[in-house]
């Protein structure tokens, strides 16, 4: 497209000195009609008929008229190309110069599946730089702890794709999404994300109900979100929750927990050790439900009693800070992911035996952390919760269930 537009310019170009002449004796040139006849035939056939040849022709003297930039010239020449050669540039289609349909499908694989970015230290895109690039971070999943530009990040070039900027390091802390439509990109820092220690990939589900656009496709698409989309500020794995935290970790539950309003479910941190993923719980999950706390829970039509940390990451199922009312699909979905976490962690705890490795003593094998979100104060049920997995084999992923 881009040697078709100055292909176009330069033809332009020669047109332009064609039909108006050098502006210093144009007055000496007389007419321009006088100066059609020096145009290369075909050329002028090709241009007589076509309609937007006499405008085109009166913008010409207009401009030259005004003593126009050229640059102005050629950015006004550039959208009449369809206009004057509609048929010419129709071969130019894969190029994209006719507007294709947005491969959506292929937009999102670009900006979710291999992130990469390119962090500055000053804004503006400059200063000293870091790259980011998915599948080379030391955490399988895509998060990178910086090193150079460690709290020095100012902006980020995440060439087409999206990426995640986080406060602390293991992609902890307030979290900002940048991509192509996103606010600075420019300039990253704001009162909450006041620095930036780690960069990880965007949400799987961060675009479900995004808009796209190629309004200008010299810079690629444009994304913008809905409400229903993941906001670009979120924390996902809460510092500001984990400082809230009165209760301290407990070990043996090796649990911490936050309430808010209501002993609503804020926050759960939890540092699964082997052995609690072999305590058989008592099944209590009908107590529960019948409990006063449970019970006084705002509730959907067809909620589920959901766990935090299920028993089968050795959850406690009678306590009713991991409680909370779930839509049977969230609850479907955690189960799933929870049960993936469960099996890596056994196929650690083999791969340790394996090797003969020391395991005497507590040995965290994976920290699991969730924050809940409620529309408001007086809320007592999540609309969202997301979760942040940390398993010492250096993987670290993290996403949301929706409620
Ligand atoms: C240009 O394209 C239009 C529509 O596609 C067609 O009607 C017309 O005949 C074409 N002109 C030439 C010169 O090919
Ligand atoms: C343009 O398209 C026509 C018909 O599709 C084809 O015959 C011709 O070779 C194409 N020209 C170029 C330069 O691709
Ligand atoms: C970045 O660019 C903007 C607009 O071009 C300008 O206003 C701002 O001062 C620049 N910032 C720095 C630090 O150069
Ligand atoms: C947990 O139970 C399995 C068998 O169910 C056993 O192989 C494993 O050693 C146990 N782990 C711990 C830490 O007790
Ligand atoms: C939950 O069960 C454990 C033992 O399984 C017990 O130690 C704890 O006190 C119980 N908590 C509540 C709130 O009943
Ligand atoms: C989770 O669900 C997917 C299909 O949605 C399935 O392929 C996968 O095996 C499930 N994982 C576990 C651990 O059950
Ligand atoms: C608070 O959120 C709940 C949903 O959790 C909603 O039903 C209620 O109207 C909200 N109250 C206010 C004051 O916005």
């Amino acid at each position: 497209m881009r040697a078709s537009i100055s292909g176009f310019l330069f033809i332009s170009l020669s047109l332009y000195s064609h039909i108006v002449g050098d502006p210093s004796d144009r007055d000496a040139e007389g007419t321009s009609s006088e100066s059609k006849s020096q145009l290369p035939t075909t050329l002028l056939e090709e241009l007589q008929g076509n309609s937007a040849y006499n405008a085109i022709h009166q913008m010409f003297q207009f401009l030259n008229t005004l003593g126009s930039k050229l640059q102005d010239m050629n950015e006004r020449l550039i959208s009449l190309e369809d206009v004057v050669f509609p048929n010419r540039t129709e071969n130019v289609t894969d190029s994209g110069n006719t507007k294709p349909e947005l491969d959506i499908s292929a937009l999102l694989k670009t900006l979710l599946e291999e992130p990469k970015a390119k962090l500055y230290s000053e804004e503006n895109y400059t200063g000293i730089s870091e790259d980011y690039a998915f599948l080379t971070t030391e955490f399988e999943g895509g998060c990178l702890d910086l090193k150079d530009l460690r709290r020095k990040v100012k902006s980020v070039d995440t060439f087409g794709t999206c990426i995640r900027l986080f406060y602390g390091q293991l992609c902890i802390g307030w979290s900002l999404a940048v991509y192509p439509g996103s606010v600075n990109s420019d300039s990253v820092l704001n009162k909450k994300l006041s620095q930036v220690e780690s960069i990880g990939p965007c949400l799987s589900d961060e675009f479900e109900h995004a808009t796209f656009t190629d309004a200008d496709s010299s810079i690629g698409a444009q994304v913008e979100k809905s409400s229903s989309d993941v906001p670009d500020m979120i924390e996902i794995c809460s510092l500001e929750k984990f400082y809230k935290a009165t209760r301290p970790l407990e070990i043996p539950k090796l649990l911490t927990h936050l309430v808010g309003p209501h002993n609503r479910i804020e926050l759960l941190v939890a540092l699964i050790h082997p052995t609690l993923l072999n305590i058989t719980h008592p099944q209590t999950e009908g107590q529960m439900e019948s409990r006063d706390f449970y019970k006084s829970l705002e509730k959907h039509p067809g909620d589920v009693l959901g766990h935090g940390i299920p028993a089968l990451l050795g959850g406690p199922t009678n306590e009713s800070f991991n409680i909370f009312p779930q839509k049977p699909q969230g609850r479907e979905d955690w189960l799933n992911i929870t049960s993936g976490i469960r099996s890596m962690i056994m196929s650690e705890q083999t791969s340790i035996k394996v090797r003969g490795t020391d395991t005497t003593g507590p040995e965290i094998l994976a920290q699991v952390a969730l924050n809940f979100m409620y529309h408001n104060e007086s809320s007592s049920r999540p609309y969202v919760f997301y979760y942040w997995v940390h398993l010492r084999s250096k993987r670290l992923f993290y996403g949301r269930i929706l409620n």
